[in-house]
């Protein structure tokens, strides 16, 4: 039996996981780096606050992407929340609009010098280093200490299901169906 077999042995079938996992609503990020690495950045949604004391988030990011490797190169991460008019940043940052861009931030105003990770304009950002990344079957998980973060009083891009949401307070809709989801 290989490793990998016996690690599966007690798991659920993967496709119930995912099947789960599609009904658990997460904010739309766009995770930025730059350094020695070059400058890259990808859609994660995987994407949590770890402590207060001190200031600690983590990401989850496939092992053996480019935003994974050039993020641990760098040592470095921005955490971009996107606003929910911005899907099209989510959808280039996938690789899933049309033109499939070689600079993925072409066109997109960014804030940030050389070297540091860009921090998209109007979405809430967390910047900092990275103090541990952990593997964890196909992703890396980096923790990261947050050095400095900018509020935007946009309402986040929420994912669900398979498809971007707004997130709309309960009650400001009326007693209509809400309309919002793209
Ligand atoms: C809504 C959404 C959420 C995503 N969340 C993650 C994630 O949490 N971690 C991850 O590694 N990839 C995630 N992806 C996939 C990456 O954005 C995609 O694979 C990207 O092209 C990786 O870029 P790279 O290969 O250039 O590094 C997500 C994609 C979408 C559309």
């Amino acid at each position: 039996m290989r490793e990998s077999d016996d690690a599966n042995a007690f798991c659920v079938p993967r496709a119930s996981f995912i099947r789960a996992m599609r009904m658990v609503a997460s904010s739309v990020t766009v995770v930025t780096t730059d350094g020695p690495a070059g400058r890259f950045g990808a859609t994660v949604s995987a994407f949590s606050s770890v402590s207060a004391d001190p200031p600690t988030i983590l990401v989850c990011l496939r092992a053996e992407s480019r935003i994974a490797k050039a993020v641990a190169r760098n040592g470095g991460l921005c955490v971009n929340v996107l606003p929910d008019d911005r899907q099209d940043i989510a959808d280039r940052f996938a690789g899933l609009d049309d033109h499939r861009l070689a600079d993925r931030f072409f066109g997109i105003d960014c804030r940030g010098g050389p070297g540091s990770p860009p921090e998209i304009d109007g979405a809430t950002v967390f910047s900092g280093h990275v103090e541990q990344a952990v593997m964890s079957g196909s992703h890396r998980i980096f923790i990261c200490r947050i050095r400095d973060v900018r509020e935007s009083a946009a309402r986040p891009l929420a994912y669900l299901d398979g498809s971007y949401h707004n997130v709309i307070p309960r009650g400001a809709c009326g007693a209509g169906p809400c309309a919002g989801t793209a």
